[in-house]
């Protein structure tokens, strides 16, 4: 099921209404929303026997269940509905929306198949389309939009085929030939003399359950293609968006779980730390948490943050070794620099799942702004170092930065283990970095964080202005 591509006319005036309204107002700063892991359970029914309400349940036994949804299953289509209903209402006129994927519910392949996949994939296309004519949707698949799941191939295939034509009114005509390889592609925003850049990158290639590209070196050679792009983007003086699905790094939510397989990890990081300085955010999905994870450089600066948005479906995760792991639903706004790119806030709205099916009624509320839960200026490199160092030394921060984890959802208290698993996750990226981490576990800041505590105990941090 394809999208239709609209009339021509409408669509070139409604570019020519975005591109006015981007030149007019260039110096408030501009938004846009970050949405990932929608997770539609299509058979979601609000059932009495316990059995029939979802099959995204598997075996467990769903009591109750709301209208809304349930924090067993994967979205019913009304919560989805409600968000992407939800966004309009708070922010209609975004800049642009980041999408980083994950439509289909947690079910076994035999349960979906391809067409199935695809038709998912084109229900939500549809009603993001429906919602935002006028919005560009910068997209990923997640490792859930593939039949049979995360096994995403190195080469041209019929699913990239199919969405890239779901996505064309998206896209420009390159960026769907590309996708049509291997489902990654780069644009500069629109915009008058615009100088910034999306990159949107597959990394399901990168996952450990992806047994087609175990023994690739470079798969679709995506590796080789973002070093380009990025060095371009350098030598055009662009600064850059990178969004995914799939983030490299580890689970805060249990220990030792990491989604890249270790050498995409490092070359991922290896990207990072050439690039970082037209690296202006990186913003993923997958965990359905709400985190966010630090990069270095080998002198231990902090140089880029990976922002990981939660998911919209409140699904408790099935994953060995996570407690409780469900979410409540929730979207997040940024506000940026048009100019520069530069994140000066970001606003995450979400769901009280249990409240809205108990009055029946779906409240989107404001569950926190980043500058002031974190007491930091606004959400740059710098900030969130500072954001980092305040929850690895404050154990108020730290809870706060729990509960957000699960949009809200567990507000039981983050203790020793917690405490670790979280603040290696959130500081290091690395294999080797996150066990000596653990085991060395403390987990007190990370070096430089020390410093500049340090440093603002002493009343000495003009000294670490760069
Ligand atoms: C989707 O949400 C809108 C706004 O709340 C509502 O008017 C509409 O009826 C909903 N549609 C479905 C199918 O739930
Ligand atoms: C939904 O129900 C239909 C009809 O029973 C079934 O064929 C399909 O596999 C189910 N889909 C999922 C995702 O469970
Ligand atoms: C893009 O491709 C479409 C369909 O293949 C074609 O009709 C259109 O002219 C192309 N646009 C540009 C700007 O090349
Ligand atoms: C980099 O820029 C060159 C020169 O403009 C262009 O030919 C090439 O396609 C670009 N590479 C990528 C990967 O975008
Ligand atoms: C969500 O609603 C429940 C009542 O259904 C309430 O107990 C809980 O405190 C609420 N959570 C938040 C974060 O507002
Ligand atoms: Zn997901
Ligand atoms: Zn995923």
């Amino acid at each position: 099921m394809a999208a239709g591509s609209g009339a021509p006319t409408m669509r070139l005036f409604s570019w020519l209404t975005f591109l006015a309204l981007w030149g007019v107002s260039s110096a408030e700063p501009g938004k846009f929303w970050h949405i990932s892991d929608l997770h539609l359970d299509p058979n979601y029914t609000v059932s009495q026997d316990p059995l029939q309400v979802c099959p995204s349940a598997g075996s467990q036994l769903v009591y109750n269940a709301g209208p809304w949804g349930d924090y067993l299953c994967d979205s019913p289509w009304a919560l989805i509905n409600s968000s992407i209903y939800a966004m309009k209402e708070i922010e209609p006129k975004p800049d642009f929306i980041l999408w980083t994927g994950d439509d289909t519910p947690h079910v076994p392949d035999e349960k979906l198949g391809e067409a199935a996949v695809l038709e998912i994939v084109g229900r939500l296309t549809g009603l993001i389309r429906e919602v935002f004519p006028d919005t560009k949707v910068y997209a990923a698949m997640g490792n859930h939009d593939f039949h049979p799941k995360s096994q995403f191939p190195a080469k041209s295939n019929n699913i990239y085929h199919q969405v890239a034509e779901m996505w064309r009114p998206w896209l420009n005509n390159e960026s769907v030939a590309l996708f049509k390889e291997g489902a990654f592609y780069s644009e500069t925003f629109p915009g008058p003399s615009s100088a910034g850049r999306i990159v949107v990158l597959n990394t399901n290639l990168y996952y450990s359950n992806n047994r087609l590209t175990a023994d690739i070196t470079d798969p679709s050679q995506q590796f080789q293609w973002l070093d380009r792009v990025l060095t371009n983007a350098s030598q055009a003086g662009e600064k850059v968006y990178i969004i995914g699905h799939v983030p490299p790094g580890f689970f805060e939510k249990t220990r030792n779980k990491a989604w890249f397989r270790n050498g995409f990890n490092k070359e991922y990081l290896k990207v990072v730390q050439k690039h970082h300085g037209v690296i202006a955010g990186q913003f993923f999905g997958h965990q359905h948490t709400d985190s966010f994870k630090m990069f270095y450089d080998d002198a231990g600066s902090p140089i880029s943050v990976m922002f990981l948005t939660p998911g919209v479906t409140p699904w408790k995760t099935t994953l060995v070794g996570v407690v409780n792991g469900a979410n409540n639903p929730g979207i997040r706004l940024f506000e940026y620099d048009r100019a520069t790119l530069s994140l000066q806030d970001m606003a995450t709205y979400f769901m009280n799942l249990s409240q809205a099916n108990a009055q029946n009624s779906p409240r989107w509320e404001l569950e926190y702004r980043l500058t002031e839960a974190y007491g930091v200026p606004d959400a740059s490199v710098r900030s969130m170092q500072a954001a980092a160092t305040g929850i690895a030394s404050d154990q108020d921060k730290l809870q706060r930065y729990y509960v957000y984890n699960s949009v809200s959802y567990d507000t039981t208290a983050c203790g020793e283990t917690c405490r670790a698993e979280f603040l290696c996750a959130m500081q290091e990226v690395d294999f080797d970095a996150y066990y000596a981490c653990l085991s060395n576990s403390g987990a007190g800041p990370r070096l430089g964080g020390l410093l500049v505590l340090l440093a603002t105990l002493l009343g000495l941090q003009a000294l670490l202005a760069p």
